[in-house]
């Protein structure tokens, strides 16, 4: 069984949770390898709708184990209240069938706090336009060698003494920098110690878990390409790899574990957050793809701003992430507009480019070169073959495989698990 790895190609919400989803079926174990609940994955199963942050979309079909990786941080407070609205549902959440590796770093209170002075303390311009749930500044301690780690949660006067150490600093920065009254070390344990103390038995090795796996496993992958701490458009982007490779670093496996890869790829584009946009649209073509599409973030309820397809964007993901297909989704959101544009090119500087300039915010300078193409004005929602298709929505794919060089081999035509062919 070749194990998959599922990743945004885009600026996120491409619809990875609905595609993992359905993946899961053919998996043994499902495990996230970036990212925290900054995420907003939403599954639908015959009509409900689940949105999750930080469990693995695979939770919905029984029996498969779901695994959180050394590469995710994770809000113990969060997980736990994931866990529990879950638990109400009736699924299984126990530790038979989850998993936290004891190498993930773990968000705190102070972390959430230091995210909001850092964007209040910023001009509108130069606003991230983060989620708020501590992501950078965690990540910032795994770097900076003070994290705390989920294994840590075993050993309270080990947590105790890091968690003291850490405010340390933070208090300094607190009280003379952002004008915050500084945080009590008793006060935050006191605050995560309930949440610490249940999650206890679910840490574990996630690398051997992986290794000894009977069938596939599934990576899921959160954020998109271009919110990449490294590739993305700095520094409009998270804290994390969100890129490929990352699935092996960020899990304890080797690249060569990592058979298939899908490139989730929305039929148009959409961003939340701060940063440049290229192909953004602020017209009624725009507010068609807001609206038909329900453009709203899944984790902040932020409206998110819609553009036409930019394949400038999108032959970078396959440079960067290797593709061995993709996964076309909300193509019938595309119903109803009379031409559909497609970006093959930027203009910047006075000449054209084909990949995404790399100076600091080089985004915010380019002009779309667009290539048009007539849309279709069919409901396509309940299309479950290519046969079945408008002509022009397979033209449309088809160009889209010619200038990515990559074939598609899922497409979405609706948010419910079956809407997929
Ligand atoms: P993710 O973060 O990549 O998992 O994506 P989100 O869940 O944040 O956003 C995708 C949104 O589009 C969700 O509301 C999905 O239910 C919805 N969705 C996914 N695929 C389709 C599709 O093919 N058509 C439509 N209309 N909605 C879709
Ligand atoms: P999923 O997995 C879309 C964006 C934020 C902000 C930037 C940095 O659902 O696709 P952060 O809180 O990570 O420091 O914010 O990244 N962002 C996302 N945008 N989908 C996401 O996740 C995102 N996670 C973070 O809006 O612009
Ligand atoms: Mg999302």
């Amino acid at each position: 069984m070749a194990n998959i790895v599922v990743f945004g190609s885009q600026w996120g919400d491409e619809g990875k949770g609905k595609i993992v989803d359905m993946l899961a079926e053919k998996s043994e174990a499902i495990v996230r390898f970036q990212g925290g609940n900054n995420a907003g994955h939403t599954l639908v199963v015959d009509g409900e709708q689940c949105i999750l942050h930080l469990i693995p979309s695979g939770i919905l079909h029984p029996g498969k184990k779901c695994l959180i990786g050394n590469g995710v941080v994770l809000d113990p407070v969060v997980f736990c209240e994931e866990l529990d609205k879950l638990d109400a549902k009736g699924i299984d959440v126990s530790a038979d069938r989850m998993m936290i590796s004891k190498k993930t770093h773990v968000i705190m209170p102070y972390h959430k706090v230091i995210d909001a002075a850092r964007e209040a303390a910023k001009s509108d311009s130069a606003k991230i336009g983060t989620t708020g749930r501590g992501i950078g500044p965690c990540y910032e301690d795994k770097m900076h060698r003070c994290g705390i780690r989920a294994a840590d949660f075993a050993d309270p006067a080990l947590l105790k003494e890091k968690i003291k150490t850490a405010l340390e600093e933070k208090n300094v920065l607190f009280k003379h920098l952002y004008g915050v009254e500084p945080i009590d070390a008793d006060t935050v344990y006191d605050e995560v110690r309930s949440s610490v103390e249940r999650l206890i038995p679910y840490l574990g090795d996630v690398s051997s878990a992986i290794q000894q796996a009977n069938g596939a496993v599934l990576f899921e992958g959160a954020q998109g390409t271009h919110l990449d701490i490294d590739h993305g458009t700095y520094p409009f982007v998270t804290s994390s790899n969100t890129v490929t490779p990352n699935a092996a670093s960020g899990t304890g496996c080797s690249p060569r574990d990592l058979d298939r890869i899908i490139a989730i790829v929305k039929a148009y584009t959409t961003r939340v957050g701060g940063g440049p946009f290229a192909t953004e649209l602020e017209d009624a073509d725009g507010k068609y793809m807001q609206e038909k599409g329900h453009e709203f973030g899944a984790t902040t309820g932020r409206k998110r701003r819609c553009g036409w397809l930019d394949l400038v964007v999108l032959k970078e993901s396959v440079r960067l992430n290797g593709p061995t297909e993709l996964a076309i989704t909300k193509l019938d959101v595309m119903s109803g507009l009379k031409e559909l544009k497609l970006c093959v090119a930027y203009e910047y500087k006075g000449e054209q480019i084909f990949y995404p300039p790399q100076e600091q915010n080089g985004m915010a300078y380019v002009t779309p070169v667009y290539e048009s193409m007539p849309g279709w004005d069919e409901d396509i929602t309940g299309v479950r073959s290519w046969d079945e298709l408008p002509e022009n929505a397979v033209k449309y794919l088809r160009r889209i495989e010619e200038i990515t060089g990559v074939k598609v081999g899922i497409v979405s035509v609706g948010p419910d698990r079956v809407q997929t062919f």
